[in-house]
């Protein structure tokens, strides 16, 4: 999915430098904990809504920076070529400090609107800055191409390409339809075709088939419920993330949000992590512990955001 690149860039920097935090506990991933959230609202909405049931353990964030708000497990990702730099400049550092286990390779490459691709140039990125991490002892996950029917077949060319200079740990996908049951014969398809553990790190209901077809939120309760099920119930499927986690889904059925337009989580949060409505869980960490800088009025007033930040960005430079 497109996502606002230059301004999680800006997120990302700013995080990078306020960081000052000693290295962190991965939690282990259980069955019951295999979701995660693909998260790019950095610290401006509370994390802790979504974490505080354990069934989600871990995040990513389309990039090579985490947040500081949360202690689950981070995954890092080159998402393509605009991101080489801020990722090897902070993926050393990034890797000690949260004790990341696995790091994700390029975002939907063979889409022209993504990370735009050819399988070489996907060798080339993954031995110049992927491969390499190895020797850090994470696992690799595979560049996650979209559920077009041009996805598989990138993915065939580039296992291909590389030869055995790829250490491909596990396969990441995304898939976006409505019909569950294909989406269970999708990963049934790639688990047997690629022979490998299977990351969905992002999956909705939304048809892009049809614009005017889309899932009703009944559908939508339905379709999350029969995927997570198969997925938790799945062994080859390690982990997964439901897209998504975002007050404004950029495109997608709005419908399938995890969260209100204003970063509360909603009925169908509750139901990704098991919450029951009814139920009264308490945070793990308290609300104090957010960062009091990034509180609502900052982050809703992108002239004020840029105005500190930018600041605090440009002040790393200068000292
Ligand atoms: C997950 O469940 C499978 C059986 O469904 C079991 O073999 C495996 O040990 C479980 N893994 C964990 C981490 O509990
Ligand atoms: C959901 O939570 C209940 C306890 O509230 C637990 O028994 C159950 O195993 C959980 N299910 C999943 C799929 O995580
Ligand atoms: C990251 O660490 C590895 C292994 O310690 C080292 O070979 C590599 O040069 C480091 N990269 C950067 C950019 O510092
Ligand atoms: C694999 O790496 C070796 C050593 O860097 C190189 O000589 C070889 O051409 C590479 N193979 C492929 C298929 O890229
Ligand atoms: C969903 O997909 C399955 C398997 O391809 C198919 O049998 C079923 O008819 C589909 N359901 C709908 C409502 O289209
Ligand atoms: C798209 O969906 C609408 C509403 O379900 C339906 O009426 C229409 O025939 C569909 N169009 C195509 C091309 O399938
Ligand atoms: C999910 O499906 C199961 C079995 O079909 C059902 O018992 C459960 O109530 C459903 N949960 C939700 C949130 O719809």
């Amino acid at each position: 999915m497109v996502l606002p690149l230059s301004l999680l860039s800006l997120l990302w920097a700013s995080t990078y430098l306020r960081s000052t935090h000693a290295s962190r506990q991965s939690l282990i991933v259980t069955n019951n904990s295999k979701a995660g959230l693909a998260w790019p609202n950095g610290d401006f909405v509370d994390i802790q809504q979504f974490t505080k049931t354990g069934k989600v353990s871990w995040y990513y964030t389309w990039g090579p920076i985490g947040v500081d708000t949360t202690d689950i497990e981070f995954v890092p990702m080159l998402w393509g070529a605009d991101q080489v730099d801020q990722f090897t400049s902070s993926i050393n550092r990034t890797l000690q400090r949260t004790g990341a286990t696995a790091v994700l390779g390029m975002n939907e490459p063979q889409e022209t609107g993504q990370s735009n691709l050819t399988p070489e140039q996907g060798v080339a990125m993954w031995t110049a800055y992927l491969e390499p991490l190895k020797s850090q002892g994470v696992r690799l996950g595979s560049p996650a191409p979209s559920g077009a029917p041009s996805g598989k077949q990138w993915l065939l060319d580039w296992l291909g390409a590389c030869g055995n200079n790829c250490t491909v740990d596990f396969i990441a996908l995304h898939w976006y339809d409505v019909n569950a049951t294909k989406f269970q014969e999708y990963l049934e398809d790639f688990h047997s075709t690629f022979q490998r553990p299977l990351w969905v790190t992002e999956w909705t209901c939304q048809n892009f088939n049809n614009a005017t077809a889309q899932c009703s939120p009944e559908d939508i309760i339905a379709f999350m419920n029969q995927t997570q099920s198969f997925m938790d119930s799945t062994l080859w499927v390690e982990r997964y993330a439901w897209f998504g986690a975002m007050e404004n889904l950029q495109g997608v059925n709005p419908e399938d949000g995890l969260m209100t337009s204003t970063g509360k989580i909603n009925s169908l949060g509750m139901q990704y992590i098991n919450e029951s409505s009814t139920s009264s869980a308490t945070p793990s960490i308290p609300p104090s512990a957010i960062i009091p800088s990034l509180a609502f009025p900052v982050s809703r007033n992108p002239a004020l955001f840029c105005a500190i930040y930018c600041l605090v960005f440009l002040s790393g430079f200068l000292s």
